[in-house]
């Protein structure tokens, strides 16, 4: 039994930091081959998308790329869904944000 227990606990804490991944991590992990933090590549830099959009424009276009890119003006829709944790969700969203100019992380939802 104790031994179950240390398994337990060795895996939830495992996975707590697995979920614990900053924005740059998410960043690397899924979007690196399209954006890039400042330069324009496939899509926009996350500078250029901090400069205009809010968190919530962010997250939508991160779950449901296929409707809010239409919203946000574009005419094709390049980017895939992704299916993030809410703390990745949050990271990244924080991440993208960090590159807005004379930026205030806190106000980063
Ligand atoms: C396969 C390439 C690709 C990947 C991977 C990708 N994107 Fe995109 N993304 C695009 C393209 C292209 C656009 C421009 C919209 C369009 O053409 O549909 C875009 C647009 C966006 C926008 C809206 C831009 C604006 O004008 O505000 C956000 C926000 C965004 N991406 C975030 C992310 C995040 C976060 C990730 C990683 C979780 C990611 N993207 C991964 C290609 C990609």
């Amino acid at each position: 039994m104790y031994k179950f227990i240390m398994i337990f606990i060795m895996f939830v804490s495992a996975s707590t930091s697995i979920y614990a991944q900053n924005g740059k991590k998410v960043f690397e992990t899924y979007c690196w081959g399209c954006h890039h933090q400042t330069a324009v590549a496939f899509g926009p830099s996350f500078a250029q998308i901090a400069a205009k959009r809010s968190p919530e424009m962010i997250k939508g276009m991160i779950t449901d790329p296929k409707s809010v890119s239409k919203v946000l003006g574009y005419q094709r829709n390049a980017m895939p869904a992704f299916t993030l944790t809410q703390s990745e969700m949050d990271s990244i969203t924080k991440y993208i944000l960090s590159y807005k100019k004379n930026n205030t992380t806190k106000e980063a939802k």
